[in-house]
């Protein structure tokens, strides 16, 4: 009976903060069939780049497998995963009795400095930033009180550790910047009391109300769930959360979410898809009419995992080349950073963000706001689009100087390196069916790729 009675109150209070269906902005119903009808805002294709930050309690230890995530290192240790790799390390370095939350007042983020992370991400060329706000451990980066009540223990950044609203001071940062801020949200908890004895409950007081908070408090441009593979939409109310984000929250009009919103929809449902180091989460996704994202980290984990050696980091020309390869398959790339608990971003991430930075300031017109290569596959590179513009990303410069061109039903008008700014006409010979080719010769490869742009008499056809 008492069980039933909070659960009508919970549903209650739930509702209530729901706005008024009788008002006029409801376009969205919510089903599945209605807010996969959305047209996507545009911003979020043409943006293309963006950086991922896996931030939290789990930056203390940072250490794992180097195979694997070390934002998951509270459930290695506990599971004895990795032939206890994790388990010894705690063990030896923190003692056996410590727990995972004995970690919090030691995440103290004494160097942490908003406003430079930003200028970081900035420089990088990126558009956009997704902050986990809350990650499996259930930490959360903003003050948010529930988080606490419901473990009975302090369990955000302002009651414990930095004592600082960490997701609040960087999304000013980021958006004095010009960037936009989005937030990871993970629906899955471990160690929390009610999402184990009573999931309808914890989706009830603890999951939608802090989703609400950060929308209503914040207003970020992405809403990024995850941790959503154990649980059915139903048991998240994924659709009703989404019917009100759409049609009432104050930036329904720019807000994008990804397809994380109930076990089974990966590639299914929300404004883009999910890539998770190059794997698709679900069947069928990247072929249907949404876009996709990417994200990945620049070593093998999401948060900082002291473990992992210099050769695993992906080079610099990796790096620029994966944003290229990501986006000439007609997607975003999310690249995710892991600050540590001292609030520093690693160097060497540091690194890879200015030498995309750099390539984009020369390139970044063969990367924002284009479209997928227009054919299916090139020798020695990849290809974006723009209107009537093909940019041709070479990755391997042709030993005789002349870079073949598939065939194409267009007329090529023009041709030039993007990075040349006199724009030096390139000589085009075109070998009739077997495409054109550009010459290169007396010119230079530039560092990881060098653009080529081709003018077309129209949009790109395919012969
Ligand atoms: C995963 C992982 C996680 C990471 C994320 C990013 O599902 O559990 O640690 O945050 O996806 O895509």
């Amino acid at each position: 009976m008492r069980l039933i009675s909070l659960f009508l109150l919970a549903t209650l209070v739930a509702s209530s903060a729901w706005a008024d269906p009788a008002d006029s902005q409801v376009q969205f119903q919510p089903t599945w069939e209605s807010l996969n009808a959305r047209s996507v805002p545009k911003w979020f294709s043409d943006d293309k780049f963006g950086i991922f930050i896996h931030w939290g309690v789990y930056a203390v230890p940072s250490y794992c497998d180097t195979s694997t995530y070390s934002e998951w290192y509270q459930h290695w240790v506990s599971t004895n995963a990795h032939d206890g790799l994790e388990r010894k390390f705690h063990e030896r370095v923190y003692g056996k009795d410590f727990e995972y939350r004995d970690f919090a007042p030691m995440f103290r983020a004494e160097l942490y400095d908003p406003q430079e992370w930003a200028k970081i991400f900035k420089r990088s060329g990126a558009r956009y930033v997704v902050l986990t706000s809350k990650h499996h451990d259930g930490f959360c980066l903003w003050p948010n009180k529930v988080a606490s009540e419901v473990r009975g223990y302090a369990w955000n950044s302002v009651e414990t550790g930095p004592q600082r609203d960490l997701l609040g001071d960087l999304t000013k940062a980021v958006r004095s910047e010009g960037l936009k801020m989005g937030y990871y949200f993970s629906f899955l908890e471990w160690e929390n009391p009610l999402y184990d004895s009573d999931r309808d409950a914890y989706v009830d007081r603890v999951a939608l109300p802090q989703m609400r908070e950060l929308i209503n408090n914040y207003q970020p441009d992405i809403l990024w769930p995850d941790g959503e593979w154990v649980s059915s939409d139903t048991m998240l109310r994924s659709t009703e959360f989404l019917a009100w984000l759409y049609n009432h929250s104050p930036n329904r009009e720019t807000i994008v979410v990804n397809d994380r919103w109930g076990k089974g929809l990966r590639g299914k449902c929300g404004d883009f898809f999910t890539t998770e180091y190059g794997k698709w989460g679900g069947e069928g996704v990247g072929q249907g009419r949404k876009s996709f994202e990417e994200c990945r980290g620049i070593g093998h984990s999401f948060a900082f995992n002291r473990a992992e050696k210099y050769d695993i980091y992906a080079s610099r020309t990796a790096s620029v080349r994966l944003l290229i390869d990501i986006v000439s398959q007609g997607g975003n790339l999310l690249l995710d950073i892991g600050p540590t608990a001292d609030g520093r971003v690693p160097l060497i991430m540091q690194d890879r963000l200015f030498t995309i930075g750099r390539w984009l300031e020369v390139n970044g017109d063969s990367i924002y706001g284009t479209t997928r290569s227009p054919f299916k596959e090139l020798s020695w590179g990849r290809a974006t689009v723009k209107g009537n513009t093909i940019y041709l990303h070479v990755y391997d410069w042709p030993e005789d100087g002349l870079l073949e061109v598939p065939p194409l039903a267009n007329k090529i008008t023009g041709a030039y390196l993007l990075a040349d700014q006199q724009r030096q006409p390139l000589s085009i010979k075109s070998l009739s069916t077997k495409g054109s080719s550009v010459d290169l010769s007396g010119y230079h490869p530039e560092l990881h790729a060098t653009v080529v742009v081709l003018e077309l008499d129209g949009p790109p056809k395919r012969l």
